[in-house]
């Protein structure tokens, strides 16, 4: 019976521990925007989740500076650096799913860089870049979301941190992982011996009664037997 628990819950943690792995999930293209326009810095949790009662930041990652901060169910602007003051846009609705979006309004140049978006207690992080290009280098078709086409050499950018996200959910899988496996595989040990010592036990004991009962049918027979044995 033990052996069945053992089975049953390193399947359940196996489903919850591995999808309970809260991944934020940011665009690995670089968002690029012209300069003086809103740029949207995507960002949502995967699976989603109702992110209404946690702490989410946006960061500048190379500056260290806070660019948006959601604490105790609301905005919380006394963190945020002062230049992006009456600049940010972050939907509490989208909140609700574990959409993290946060939008900047007339972003600079020098606002070209890596930006972090970070729920702490999930554990979750992703990075994007920005390109700001001098207003009007940016063509019609590289507005929005279409990023296929040429841009500009992306020269201040750096690319540090960008994996971070991605890295801290994979070692929680990389612990998480061979813990949930080892359980399994003693659960399943456990229950394939158990099984065995009866398949054994149970042939042994049909082996004793086919013995007895042909001592009965042939007594003599397993007698003389019994001596050309000894
Ligand atoms: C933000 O907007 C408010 C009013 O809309 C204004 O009083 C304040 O000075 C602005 N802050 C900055 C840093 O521009
Ligand atoms: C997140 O919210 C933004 C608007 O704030 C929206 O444009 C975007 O499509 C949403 N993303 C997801 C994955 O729901």
């Amino acid at each position: 019976m033990n052996e069945i628990f053992v089975t049953i819950l390193c399947l359940l943690s196996f489903g919850k521990d591995v999808t309970g792995v809260y991944r934020a999930i940011c665009p690995t293209q670089p968002v690029e925007a012209e300069e003086g326009d809103e740029v949207t810095l995507p960002c949502h949790l995967d699976p989603p989740i109702d992110l209404t009662d946690y702490t989410s930041d946006w960061e500048r990652v190379d500056l260290k500076e806070i660019v948006y901060s959601y604490r105790h169910k609301r905005h919380h602007y006394d963190a945020q650096k002062k230049r992006y003051r009456n600049r940010t846009t972050f939907n509490l609705d989208g909140l609700t799913r574990g959409n993290v979006t946060l939008q900047i309004s007339s972003v600079q140049l020098d606002e070209s860089g890596p930006y972090r978006c970070f729920v702490p207690d999930l554990n979750a992080r992703c990075a994007l870049n920005i390109i700001v290009v001098p207003k009007g280098q940016l063509s019609t078709s590289k507005r929005g979301d279409d990023v296929s086409t040429t841009r500009p050499p992306a020269t201040h950018v750096t690319k540090t941190n960008i994996k971070d996200g991605e890295n801290k959910a994979t070692i929680a899988m990389y612990i998480c992982l061979p813990l949930v496996a080892v359980l399994c595989i003693i659960g399943v040990v456990a229950l394939f011996r158990r099984q065995i010592i009866r398949m054994i036990v149970e042939k042994m004991r049909g082996r004793e009664e086919a013995k007895q009962e042909d001592e009965e049918n042939n007594p003599e027979e397993t007698k003389e037997l019994k001596e050309s044995r000894l």
